[in-house]
Formats: structure tokens, C-alpha cells, sequence
């Protein structure tokens, strides 16, 4: 079969020729349709991630779109090593497998999981969102950021504040449901004016970050409060990516005076079971149209010279074998 194959961390994979494979007990050989080019499976191949590969060469792509053999649509990760989501076909659990219900097109279904349960687990079981609350979304211009603002607006957040460089992408977010937008593209000063002065009219309950690096440490400097006396309210920060750096100084006076409390999100960090549940709603709103994902639909033969491509207006790459 095809697949798109690396073999050095760091290095491009190539479209190329990878044994088929052959399902074990518990698990189901899938047609892959639809597989993203999303940031987990760039870093596992740069060897940046967590979970990065431990053995090569090995097949790329941790979640997609495809039909079992009985027929049955389903998106699925998960994948054996050495194979992976980008190829013709792949083996997955089927504890991985999940029936993708008409209606929502290869494309989408295969784009949207990731970019969306990263806010929707944040907002859900990490913050624990309350009706009406205000979230700051950092790096909202990205395919997940703009996911991200019609998910806290869907679970009830009351006001959604959309930070980004991206200044012409930013203005966009207004029409997706942001109620007001920063750029992230202005000096520390003004930056951290900003922050203090939307926070002074609406405190930010939660803050889903995905870029954590400098915008964090200016944030965290403009929600330092001052007077001892002071009661804060809660502030719940979840990192979810670290784009602009994967460290941030916070100084301490930052915790103590202020409500801010730090979290994470991502696989390790939320359980199976809220993964589990979150799906069905999660397709149940974008069957509606209450939730869309911009993709860019890539043959997987052009993988190699797409693997690199950052699209300037918020669109996830899909590669269909
Ligand atoms: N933990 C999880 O469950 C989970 C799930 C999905 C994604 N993620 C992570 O979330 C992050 C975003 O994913 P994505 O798919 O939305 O990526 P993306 O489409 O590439 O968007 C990247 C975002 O980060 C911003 N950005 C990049 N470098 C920056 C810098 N140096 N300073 C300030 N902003 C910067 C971009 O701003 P501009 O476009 O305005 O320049 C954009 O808003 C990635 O790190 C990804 O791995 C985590």
C-alpha cells in the first residue's frame, strides 16, 4: 500500500510503499478516507513531542476517517506502530473506532476531534465552564483557536475573547461568535494594557491557551494584582499548546495575588471517559451546523511537500489517499 513514511525524526516523511497491515485480536483493519496534517503529528515527527516515535521507520498520522469492512464509517486513532493514519490502510483498536453519523463529510469529520476536544475537554472537565462565564482564547487565529470560540460559546460561555497575531484573520473571528478581539502583535506594554483593560470590564474566568512562551508571561504580568486587600476570583489557565515557546516564567506574586489557576489539557491529562462522551455531542452540534472546521483537502501523494506549509488563513490540511 501508499503511506507517507518517516524515517529520521526531524525529517520530512516520504509517500512511499509500507507493508500492508494485518489486524490483531481487538482490533479492525481500516480504509483510511480522510486523515489531518495536525500539529501532534508534526511534532511526534519531529521527535518533539511527548509521544514521540520510539521506533522507525513508521507510518505518520494519529487520528482519521475511514471504512471498516463491514461498511462502517468511523474516525479512529490509535493506530499499532509502526502504522499510522496516513496511508491507504491501517489497523486500529476498536475501542478507537467510532461511527461517524451521516451528514458530516470525510473531510470534516476527520479535522474537526482534534481541533475541537481540545477546547471542549479544557472548558468541560479541566475549567469545569459555568454558564455565562468570559474565556480568552490565545491563539484563536489557528484551525483550533477559531473551533474553540464556537465551543465555549456552545457550552455557554457568555463572552469569548479572541487574541492573535494574524491581524486580518483576527477580524474574521468576530463573525464566528468572538465577542472581542486582541492582537497578539503589539508591543509588551500595550499588550499587557490590553489584557488589564478587558479584564477590568469583563475578569476573564477561563483562559484556553494555545501558545503559552512570551503572550503567557505578559498575560500573567497584566492579571498581577497589586493590593494586598484585594479578593481575587477565580482565573482558570489551561495550556493546551506551546506555540510562541514551551516554557513561561510566572512569578509567584502572580499566584498569590491573583485567582490565576494553572492547568493542562491534552492525552494524559483527561480521562478516556470524557473523551468517550464528548464525541457524540460533539458531532450532534456540527450535524446542526452549530460547529465548522475551514479545511484544505491534499491529495496524500503531495504529504511530503505539504508537511512544512502553514495555511495564512486558519485551514486545516487534509490528506485523502
Ligand atoms: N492539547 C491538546 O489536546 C491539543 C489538541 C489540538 C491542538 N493542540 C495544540 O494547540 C496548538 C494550536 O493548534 P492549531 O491546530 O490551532 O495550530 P495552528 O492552526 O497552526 O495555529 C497556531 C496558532 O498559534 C499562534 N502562534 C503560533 N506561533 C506563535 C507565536 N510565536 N506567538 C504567538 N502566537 C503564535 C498562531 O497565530 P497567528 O496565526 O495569528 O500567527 C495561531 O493562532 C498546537 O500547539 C497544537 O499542538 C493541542
Amino acid at each position: 500500500m501508499k503511506a507517507v513514511v518517516l524515517h529520521k525524526l526531524g525529517d520530512a516523511p516520504h509517500f512511499e510503499d509500507f507493508p500492508d497491515p494485518t489486524p490483531m485480536e481487538g482490533e479492525a483493519l481500516v480504509n483510511v478516507k480522510a486523515a489531518s496534517l495536525n500539529h501532534v503529528s508534526k511534532s511526534r515527527a519531529r521527535g518533539s513531542h511527548y509521544d514521540s516515535y520510539q521506533q522507525l521507520p513508521a507510518v505518520c498520522g494519529v487520528d482519521g476517517v475511514g471504512v471498516l469492512e463491514d461498511g462502517t464509517r468511523v474516525f479512529f486513532g490509535g493506530c499499532r506502530p509502526p502504522y499510522g493514519t496516513m496511508s491507504e490502510r491501517t489497523v486500529a483498536p476498536k475501542a478507537w473506532c467510532g461511527a461517524v453519523p451521516e451528514g458530516i463529510n470525510d473531510l470534516t469529520a476527520a479535522a474537526l476531534p482534534n481541533a475541537a476536544l481540545s477546547s471542549w475537554l479544557p472548558l468541560a472537565y479541566r475549567a469545569q465552564l459555568q454558564q455565562g462565564e468570559t474565556v480568552l482564547i490565545l491563539g484563536a487565529t489557528g484551525v483550533a483557536g477559531k473551533v474553540a470560540i464556537q465551543v465555549a460559546k456552545n457550552l455557554g460561555a457568555r463572552r469569548v475573547v479572541a487574541a492573535g497575531r494574524n491581524e486580518q484573520l483576527l477580524q474574521t473571528l468576530l463573525n464566528l461568535g468572538a465577542d472581542a478581539i486582541i492582537s497578539l502583535s503589539q508591543s509588551d506594554q500595550d499588550l499587557a494594557k490590553a489584557f488589564a483593560q478587558e479584564a477590568s470590564i469583563h475578569p476573564f474566568n477561563i483562559i484556553l491557551d494555545y501558545v503559552w512562551g512570551h503572550p503567557v508571561e505578559v498575560l500573567v504580568t497584566a492579571l498581577t494584582r497589586h493590593e494586598l486587600m484585594a479578593e481575587g476570583s477565580r482565573i482558570r489557565l489551561v495550556s493546551i499548546g506551546a506555540l510562541a515557546g514551551p516554557t513561561a516564567s510566572i512569578p509567584s506574586a502572580a499566584l498569590r495575588s491573583s485567582g490565576l489557576e494553572l492547568y493542562g489539557s491534552g492525552g494524559g491529562s483527561v480521562s478516556r471517559k470524557a473523551i468517550f462522551e464528548t464525541f457524540p455531542k460533539m458531532w450532534t452540534l456540527a450535524s446542526c451546523g452549530k460547529l465548522s472546521i475551514d479545511v484544505l483537502p491534499v491529495p496524500l501523494a503531495d504529504a511530503e511537500e505539504i508537511w512544512d506549509r502553514q495555511d495564512t488563513m486558519g485551514r486545516r490540511f487534509v490528506f485523502v489517499p
